[in-house]
């Protein structure tokens, strides 16, 4: 499949769907407390991208039961919201949220802690989040994806931590998942060209520990094989006539 260039009528319908994700993910955080299933902080969530005209669209995708993904600790991503996960003081929590307004979707993914967590926990979801950043500042016309890849690997290495190779970025818009594939590792100076128009979720998913992964029977949960924590971070990024444009963060939410 060819890559899709939006035009400026589409970008502003992703960019409506990622409104809905940054309030959203207020919520969340707000809600990320000792106590709380993530069946019920599911259900909040598809409760408030209704009450705004939207869909949640991870639910039934590919078959998905959630109506976003909520992964504790050691689960990496496509954590399936569950009555008998039940968050508690000192859990990291990653949630990953699909919404779509008027046939177009924005994608994104937070890491909170709940309530009091460890400092090498904290410093994971630190470094996650500068890695997006380190990433996304790659992005411009004439650039190649590769070079977004390579500025993860690089900086999320440089702290000892690891990278999955099962699971990347990728275009977003009129579909969930669209081309290119945005991998979190690679080589600078290789991969497709970026264009103006472009609209693509670039997503590192970070492991403390080694980058191996498994997925549980229930054909999702995607957890760390030596159990230690994880992290990701997403954002939709619009790409612009001289760089780009970050659709899914909260204005000042950034350190850059
Ligand atoms: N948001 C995820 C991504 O970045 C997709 C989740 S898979 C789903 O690709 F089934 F939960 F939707
Ligand atoms: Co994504």
């Amino acid at each position: 499949m060819a890559i899709i260039i939006k035009s400026d009528r589409e970008i502003a319908l992703i960019k409506e769907a990622g409104k809905i994700i940054i309030e959203l993910f207020d919520i969340l955080k707000d809600n990320t407390l000792p106590g709380k299933s993530t069946y019920e902080l599911d259900i909040l969530a598809n409760n408030f991208i209704k009450s705004k005209g939207a869909i949640a669209s991870c639910y039934n995708y590919e078959g998905f039961p959630g109506h976003i993904c909520i992964s504790v600790n050691d689960t990496l991503i496509h954590g399936i919201p569950s009555k008998k996960i039940i968050l508690k003081e000192g859990d990291i929590v990653s949630y990953d949220v699909l919404v779509t307004k008027n046939g177009y979707t924005a994608d994104a993914a937070r890491t909170f802690p709940v309530g009091n967590i460890s400092e090498e926990a904290q410093k994971l979801i630190e470094v996650t989040e500068e890695s997006f950043f380190m990433g996304v500042k790659e992005v411009r016309p004439g650039a190649h994806i590769g070079d977004i890849s390579n500025a993860i690997e690089t900086y999320v290495k440089s702290h000892g931590y690891s990278i999955n190779e099962m699971f990347a970025g990728h275009g977003v818009g009129r579909e969930v998942h669209e081309d290119p594939y945005v991998e979190n590792t690679g080589h600078a100076h290789t991969g497709p060209l970026i264009k103006k128009g472009m609209t693509l979720a670039i997503e590192p998913m970070v492991n403390m520990g080694k980058k191996d992964v498994k997925i549980l029977d229930d054909g999702w949960t995607c957890k760390t094989v030596d159990g230690k924590l994880c992290s990701h971070y997403e954002n939709t990024v619009v790409v612009t006539s001289d760089g780009y444009e970050i659709i899914t963060l909260k204005e000042g939410d950034s350190r850059h």
